[in-house]
């Protein structure tokens, strides 16, 4: 198999942008959930939600899988901070060091796109662990903020969408397929 768009998506971000970029180039679309095989696909797509930096099921899906010859990887995080600023893509890249191995990460692109939250459809959990971390945010003075706490003081408590389909052209180039113009 030439391709497959892999999604870890909890509130649905990712989801939407995977099902996007398959109805654009007509690769199948399936969640991490479901184990979908790698080996044989020539360039496998992850795109998934950030988590306190971790995208969601990449390390699941890579970690008992070396890459074959000849095989590259496309990686899409789906995050509320903001891609066009340097310093939330270089946190993002260290912390894809520890989720995929140096093989896999020697041949694969990676990208970044802006997903959405809406504080009302929030599982406990996770409004728990927002409201602890914005709680100690606000204990430390607004100059050493960073740009991702900036990000997560602007849209504490909201409904945000940052989402943009046409943020997917560049994946859609580096699958080799025709896409948005
Ligand atoms: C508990 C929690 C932790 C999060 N951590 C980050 C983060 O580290 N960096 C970031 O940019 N966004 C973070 N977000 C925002 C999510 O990445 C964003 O809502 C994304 O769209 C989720 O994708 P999904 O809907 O596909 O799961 C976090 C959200 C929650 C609820």
């Amino acid at each position: 198999m030439k391709s497959v768009i892999i999604y870890g998506s909890r509130y649905g971000s990712s989801r939407r942008y995977a099902e996007q970029l398959s109805a654009l180039t007509g690769v199948p679309a399936v969640s991490f959930e479901d184990d979908p095989p790698v080996s044989g696909v020539e360039t496998p797509v992850y795109i998934g939600g950030l988590y306190a930096g971790g995208v969601l099921g990449l390390k699941k899906t890579f970690r008992s899988r070396a890459p074959e010859p000849g095989q590259r990887l496309i990686v899409a995080t789906v995050g509320l901070a903001d891609p066009l600023l340097e310093e939330n893509v270089r946190n993002i890249r260290v912390s894809l060091r520890k989720q995929l191995s140096s093989a896999w990460l020697e041949r694969a692109g990676v990208f970044h796109l802006r997903g959405a939250i809406n504080y009302r459809l929030l599982s406990p959990g996770h409004r728990a662990v927002m409201a602890l971390l914005y709680r100690s945010l606000r204990r430390t003075p607004v100059e050493k903020w960073s740009a991702e706490d900036r990000a997560l003081a602007d849209t504490y408590g909201k409904c945000a969408d940052f989402f943009d389909f046409s943020a997917l052209a560049p994946l859609v180039r580096a699958l080799g397929l025709h896409g948005p113009a």
